[in-house]
Formats: structure tokens, C-alpha cells, sequence
């Protein structure tokens, strides 16, 4: 039967049915508002991470200690502005325009990775962020790749193809500093105490495991993973990130900033402490070290390239008036 005679219901069955036979959903298909909004959400909250993550490790190209990584940190957050104009307009194909979605961030109306409201105060908060950050990008990204809609996860291959240079660059940039004098190991280790925790935060909140006042809290988890927008739960790629750190931070010999932190054999994982809830909580809703000033410094850039979008928009309607006289 077509589209057009089936009812509301019937629709949403055949798109869930679609769905649980792995079958990708493409912008012209039909799909529940629910489905659409949630994507939206998501992609553009994901777009708006890659953007503002410009400026902690922006605020170091001038001040890199070599041209050779001087050069490499310039290659990494074009990466990410690139990665940031591929997730726009995967989300454009839902029928919203990329102003709506910069003004819904602007607006404090959509979020970005809590991560990024953090100040990177020394050259091995750069090897950190690329390290851990985008090696926590890298576990949630690998997994989105087989998110169920079509332009998401397209965009998600390349960028993780990219994310893996951005992890180990930092990881380099670290070890160089593990292996320095003892006040380099110092700052390598400082930079570890501060963004441990909230590289483990990216992941969102429990989902599948109760946080220590036995709640679960993530909103949308369930579902996400019911539509395969999320293939993993948060919970899931948090431990597989943990397990996967826990060797690299050995080698550098550094200590990771949590005291309950051990091998469980029985598990055939490490258990960890608990994340501090009530921290991601006042981050994620606009009360972080940096959220204001990276907000600000966004709109100001924003505004600054007005010029560069009316001179598009002139431009393009120019070629519209032509076109239509000559046709
Ligand atoms: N920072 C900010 N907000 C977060 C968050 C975080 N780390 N974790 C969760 N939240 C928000 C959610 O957005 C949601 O709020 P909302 O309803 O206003 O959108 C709320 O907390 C509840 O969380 P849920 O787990 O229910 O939400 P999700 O199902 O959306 O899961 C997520 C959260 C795991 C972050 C998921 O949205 C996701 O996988 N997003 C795509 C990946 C992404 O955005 N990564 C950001 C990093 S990009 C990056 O690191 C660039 C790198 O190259 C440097």
C-alpha cells in the first residue's frame, strides 16, 4: 500500500520495521516528527561541540612550542570546523536551516559538549584534549557510524577517519612531555587530573548503570537506541573509553585522578568512581568555567563573517534573477 493511504500509525510501524531490518533512513523518506526532532537535537548539538571545540586548542596555535606543532594543531582544528560544516549540513537535510540552529545555540536553547566549557591552561592541555577528547569522540563516533539515519552516519566515516590522527597527535604531544623533565612530566600529569573526568562526562549520563543515588538519568537513551540513532548505550562506550585509557595512561606513567579506580577480572573491566553529577549538571546548563566566554567569543566571530554570508546570499540570488531571464 502507498505512503499516502497508510494512517499515522501504520506509517510509524513500517518505518520501525525499516528500521529493525538495518535499513538507513534518507532525508526524503518519511519518518516520525519525533524521529526528526530527536536527530535534530543530536546533529546539531554534535555540530555545535566540533565548532566550539575550535577555541581551547585555538587559543594555543600561537603559542605552540615548535612550528612542527605549530603546523599539526592549525591541520587539527580546521579538522574540526570541517567536521563541524559536514554535521550542519547533514542536519539541514531535516528541513531546519543553519541559522535556526546557530541561534538555537546562541539562545542557550541547544547544547554542546560540556567538555569544551573547560580552559586549556598549559601546551599538555593540548595533548590531553586530543588525546582523551578526541579519543572519547573517537569510541562514540565509531559507533554512531552505524547510526540509522543516512547523512549522519555518512558524515560520521569521514570524521572518524580524521578523529584518529587528532587522538594520536596528542597522544605523541604527551608522551614527548611524560618522558621530559620532571616539571614536564608535572604538567602532563596536571593535564590528565584536569580533563579525565570530563572526557569521561562526553559520554552523557547513566543509561543502563544507576549512579550511586540508584537514578538513571539520561532522557533520550532509550529511544535513541530503539530508532538506532544511538547503536550503544552512553554507559557502554564510557567503559569501553575507561579500558581502553587505562593502558596508555600506565605507559606514560601517570596516575589517573581516581582513587577507586581497579581491574575487575570477573568483569574483564576496570571499575571506577563515580562522575560528579552534580558538576555536569551546572555545566551542561550554562554554569561551567568557560561557557559564557565561549558563547561570546562565538557570537562575535559570527558576527564578524555576516559580511561573507549577505555577499553569498547577494550573489546567489543574482544568478536566480539571471537564470530566470534567461529562461
Ligand atoms: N555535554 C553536553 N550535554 C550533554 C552531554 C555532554 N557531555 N551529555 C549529555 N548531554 C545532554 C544531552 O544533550 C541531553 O540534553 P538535551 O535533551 O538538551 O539534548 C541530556 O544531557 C541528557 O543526555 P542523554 O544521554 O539523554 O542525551 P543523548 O541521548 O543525546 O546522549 C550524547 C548524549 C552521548 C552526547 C549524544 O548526544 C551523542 O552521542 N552525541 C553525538 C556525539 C557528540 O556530540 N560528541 C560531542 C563531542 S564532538 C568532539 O568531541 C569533537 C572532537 O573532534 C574534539
Amino acid at each position: 500500500m502507498s505512503n499516502f493511504k497508510m494512517s499515522e500509525a501504520e506509517l510509524a510501524e513500517k518505518f520501525q520495521q525499516r528500521i529493525d531490518a538495518e535499513q538507513k533512513i534518507e532525508p526524503k523518506d518519511w519518518m516520525p516528527e519525533k524521529y526528526r526532532k530527536n536527530l535534530i537535537r543530536q546533529m546539531s548539538q554534535h555540530a555545535h561541540s566540533e565548532v566550539i571545540g575550535m577555541q581551547p586548542e585555538g587559543n594555543w596555535i600561537l603559542r605552540a612550542p615548535t612550528l612542527h606543532r605549530k603546523m599539526i594543531l592549525l591541520a587539527k582544528v580546521q579538522d574540526e570546523g570541517g567536521h563541524g560544516l559536514y554535521l550542519y549540513s547533514a542536519t539541514e537535510t531535516l528541513d531546519i536551516t543553519r541559522e535556526e540552529l546557530v541561534e538555537a545555540m546562541h539562545e542557550g536553547k541547544a547544547k554542546y559538549a560540556s567538555i569544551f566549557n573547560y580552559p586549556s591552561l598549559t601546551w599538555a592541555d593540548v595533548g590531553a584534549i586530543g588525546w582523551l577528547v578526541d579519543g572519547a569522540a573517537i569510541v562514540n563516533q565509531i559507533s554512531l557510524q552505524r547510526t540509522s539515519y543516512g547523512p549522519y552516519a555518512r558524515a560520521m566515516i569521514r570524521i572518524c577517519k580524521e578523529e584518529s590522527f587528532h587522538q594520536r597527535q596528542g597522544y605523541e604531544a604527551l608522551m614527548v612531555l611524560a618522558q621530559g623533565n620532571e616539571v614536564q612530566k608535572q604538567m602532563a600529569q596536571d593535564a590528565l587530573n584536569r580533563w579525565w573526568w570530563p572526557s569521561l562526562m562526553m559520554f552523557g549520563p547513566h543509561d543502563t548503570q544507576a549512579s550511586d543515588d540508584g537514578t538513571i538519568k539520561s532522557a533520550h537513551s532509550s529511544q535513541s537506541m530503539k530508532w538506532k540513532v544511538k547503536r550503544e548505550s552512553n554507559d557502554d562506550l564510557r567503559q569501553r573509553f575507561i579500558d581502553q585509557s587505562m593502558p596508555q595512561i600506565e605507559f606514560l606513567g601517570l596516575t589517573v585522578p581516581d582513587e577507586e579506580m581497579k581491574w575487575n577480572e570477573e568483569r574483564g573491566h576496570y571499575d571506577s568512581g563515580e562522575i560528579d553529577w552534580e558538576e555536569f549538571e551546572r555545566v551542561i546548563n550554562g554554569n561551567g568555567p568557560c561557557n559564557r566566554q565561549r558563547l561570546k567569543h562565538h557570537k562575535a566571530a559570527h558576527d564578524e563573517g555576516q559580511w561573507v554570508r549577505d555577499a553569498m546570499f547577494a550573489y546567489k540570488e543574482k544568478q536566480q534573477a539571471r537564470t530566470t531571464k534567461t529562461a
